[in-house]
């Protein structure tokens, strides 16, 4: 029943949609790293939905940083984030109480939680839980940029429709920050398009995020339960959404020859690289000093306005619905910032593992 990720430098999740209060509590992590609230705001922003491609929901994520933090640094003590919820429409629920959102998990938290879970936008399962682990890992991201380890992601497709290839080296900065990150303009113009086509359809659209992350030393990791792929993944399909995780050239390494899929080893200005990079940065589990590359994922947003079939659970009939809240049409630009947090609190995780507490903040 836990809500804990990482085993040296941790994150714990609290909060419910329409409750007071959602958040994050840091904690392991080194006294002295730099908090950089702007940064954590610009974070934050990539999350929140704008424009019509994104739920109606506004809500300003006003974090407050309740402990943890003195003088603009990390204590070392626990870092509790707060986010208020301010533009919560509960009664837009009442007329779904005891009926199952096709697709989403109103029917496995009822036989979790036998009914005593807040379902109001979602309860604890709402994407909206994602906002405190963007501010938690925005807070380690920056900290990873001054150790030289960059993160960035790009939506590699989206309701079929194909961005341009990453190149991790040349990429990865410049994606950062950008709203809706593609690297070819055009077809992100065909994907937003595709979003308000699938939203006057009543309907949603999915897609895949494709992350680089370069600068990784080489040999962190565990061999066994602990690999890089493992841990990484395992913190990837917590984010809501998330179906499907692939590293490096994922399945279709299963179609290639041997002779196709290794990378070769060269020394290149005194470093060992790979000329290819088809394992992700990864080998027996342990980071080689490629970039790690891995790709989510994400369905179509569950709650969409078509009627659908479902049931009643409560009274155990068959019945229909029609979702009338407000709903992103397409999850996957919003999940990019998710991601990234995700990816740095992991690789910190992972990173404090084999050089320490203190590694962070030296
Ligand atoms: C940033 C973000 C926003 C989301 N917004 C919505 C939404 O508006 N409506 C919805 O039904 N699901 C939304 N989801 C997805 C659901 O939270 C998720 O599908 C649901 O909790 C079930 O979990 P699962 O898809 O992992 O099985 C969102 C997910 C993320 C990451």
């Amino acid at each position: 029943m836990k809500n804990i990720l990482g085993n040296a430098l941790t994150v714990t999740l609290f909060g419910e949609s329409h409750g007071v209060a959602i958040g994050a509590v840091i904690d392991g992590i080194a006294p002295g790293v730099e908090v950089d609230r702007e940064y954590i705001a610009a974070k934050l922003s990539l999350r929140r939905p704008s424009g019509k491609i994104s739920t109606a929901r506004r809500e300003m994520d006003e974090y407050i940083i309740e402990s943890g933090v003195y003088d603009g640094k990390t204590t070392g003590t626990p870092i509790c984030i707060l986010i208020p919820n301010a533009d919560t429409h509960s009664k837009d629920y009442s007329a779904l109480a005891g009926k199952a959102r096709p697709g989403h998990s109103d029917y496995p938290a009822y036989c979790k939680y036998h009914g005593f879970e807040d379902a109001r936008g979602g309860g604890h399962f709402s994407g909206r839980i994602t906002a405190p682990i963007v501010a938690a890992g925005a807070l380690i991201q920056a900290a990873l940029k001054r150790k030289g380890i960059y993160i960035g992601t790009h939506i590699s497709r989206l309701a079929g429709i194909e961005d341009a290839k990453m190149c991790p080296e040349r990429d990865v900065s410049a994606l950062e920050m950008v709203e809706f990150p593609v690297l070819d303009s055009e077809a992100g113009e065909r994907m937003h398009a595709a979003i308000l086509e699938a939203r006057e359809d009543l309907d949603s659209v999915g897609g895949v995020l494709e992350t680089a992350v370069v600068g990784m030393p080489a040999g962190v990791g565990e061999p066994w339960f602990d690999t890089v792929e493992s841990v990484l993944s395992h913190a990837l399909f917590s984010i809501p959404a998330v179906k499907g995780v692939e590293f490096g050239d994922g399945f279709a390494l299963a179609d290639m020859k041997g002779s196709q899929a290794n990378d070769p080893y060269r020394v290149e200005n005194g470093k060992i690289v790979t000329t290819t990079n088809h394992m992700g940065g990864i080998g027996g589990g342990i980071t080689n000093g490629m970039p790690i590359v891995f790709r989510c994922a994400l369905k179509p947003t569950p709650s969409i306005a078509k009627t659908q079939q479902t049931v009643d659970f409560v009274k155990g009939e068959n019945t229909d619905m029609t979702i009338n809240g407000r709903h992103d049409p397409c999850i996957v630009h919003r999940a990019r910032a998710v991601v990234d947090a995700i990816a740095a609190l992991t690789l910190a995780d992972l990173l404090t593992v084999r050089y320490g507490t203190d590694w962070l903040a030296q």
